[in-house]
């Protein structure tokens, strides 16, 4: 994946830090843009993925809206280049403050998630003598077939409004004086692999659910179907870019539209995880009786992933690739400093023989990684480094010289 001459580079580094691959994120993101003009669907970066100004700048010069799940997240979208009438913001806990910043910058939407939201957006809206532009996020009874902390459209989830409620919310849309209803929301689970099953199934529910609000007096202008593209997180190298086509056909080939409709669509992970690296290093090698592990400088705090949902990420070693004289390979549990048992990165892993200092990748971490880092144990949080300005990163890993890895 990296030539030798990067990972020369990145050894000079001082470790942990995310490793952001801008030529395969801006091909990531032309071809996701180019494919979605040519199924007429409008993008909006699902801005929690990952906050780096750089990306969201670089995302935003090409049209796409942004997609925020908090009123920082709404702020920040508008510093890195959206405009305010390209942001939608989701979430089911607005707060008053969240919710008048937002109003008063004229986003797009707000993604409504409950009934009472829709009161107090519509009332507040009153008292700054505004109108708030109002979808509301449904939740379609769907099983999106991923894990079970990342699926959200199953019925009676925390997330969207449950059909039971349509008639009293169709109801309060139209007396709702002070909002302007636009459209329906829907995002149905993460990581999503079976594109073409799920999605069908996703854009037939919706058909449905839009025709509802029709027949009940309600101009749906525009649908939002929500994120959801799964990556390859077993092969990064063979899938650098995710199925943006077989997703885009597969709305189109099932969706529903007029032509007045918009059609949206809110990817975060597809458009910047394969991007992302998390570089470590490998502190100690431990030899157990039954077990070798290798203890890295990369934690849970750095990337809460594998702990969370006990993701899987590959991992390399990067400095045994450019080595010649240690052939074999080992089995290791590869685990973090934290001082927590589920801090483990991977367990029975089969790796070149690995050494003290050995530079490691721990890949596909472009999304949902640095925006979920913490400072637990008080441990720094680990910086961004760019492939096109690998120099200006180079801190030299001075203490950490080639004697002390042995
Ligand atoms: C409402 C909404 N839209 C979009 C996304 C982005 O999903 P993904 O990163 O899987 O594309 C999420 C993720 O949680 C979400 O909740």
């Amino acid at each position: 994946m990296l030539d030798i001459n990067t990972i020369e580079k990145l050894d000079k580094i001082a470790t942990p830090f995310y490793y952001y691959d801008m030529d395969l994120f801006r091909r990531t993101v032309d071809t996701a843009s180019e494919l979605a003009q040519q199924h007429n669907i409008m993008v909006h970066y699902a801005v929690k993925a990952n906050v780096e100004r750089r990306l969201l700048e670089y995302i935003s010069s090409k049209g796409f809206g942004a997609d925020c799940v908090s009123g920082n997240e709404v702020l920040h979208a508008h510093e890195c280049g959206f405009p305010a009438g390209k942001i939608v913001y989701a979430g089911v806990g607005k707060s008053d403050k969240e919710i008048y910043n937002a109003l008063k910058l004229g986003i797009e939407a707000f993604n409504c998630e409950s009934l009472q939201e829709i009161y107090v957006i519509n009332e507040m809206a009153h008292v700054h003598g505004l109108k708030a532009n109002v979808s509301v996020r449904i939740n379609p009874d769907i099983d999106a077939h991923t894990h079970k902390y990342v699926t959200t459209g199953l019925y009676e989830n925390k997330f969207g409004i449950s059909q039971h409620e349509f008639d009293k919310l169709i109801d309060i849309l139209k007396k709702s004086e002070h909002i302007n209803f636009i459209g329906l929301h829907f995002h149905i689970g993460s990581q999503i692999t079976r594109v073409d099953e799920v999605f069908a199934l996703e854009c037939r529910r919706v058909n449905e659910i839009v025709a509802y609000f029709e027949r009940n007096g309600l101009t749906v202008s525009n649908i939002n179907l929500g994120g959801g593209l799964g990556v390859d997180y077993d092969d990064p190298d063979e899938n650098p870019i995710a199925d943006f086509g077989t997703w885009f056909r597969t709305i189109s080939e099932n969706i529903v539209r007029r032509d007045d409709q918009k059609v949206h669509v809110e990817p975060g992970r597809s458009l910047v995880a394969q991007c992302g690296t998390l570089m470590s290093r490998v502190l100690f090698v431990k030899s157990g009786e039954t077990k070798n592990f290798l203890i890295m400088d990369a934690g849970m705090n750095d990337l809460i992933r594998p702990a969370l949902y006990g993701a899987y990420h590959k991992i390399e070693n990067l400095s045994a690739s450019q080595r010649t004289f240690y052939p074999t390979h080992q089995a290791y549990d590869i685990v973090g400093p934290v001082c927590e048992s589920s801090d483990v990165w991977g367990a029975g892993r089969l790796l070149p023989l690995s050494v003290r200092g050995d530079l490691m990748a721990i890949r596909s971490t472009g999304a949902y990684g640095q925006v979920m880092a913490s400072r637990y144990n008080m441990k720094d949080l680990a910086p961004s480094v760019f492939s096109d300005s690998l120099e200006d990163a180079a801190e030299a890993v001075d203490y950490f010289t080639l004697s002390s890895r042995a």
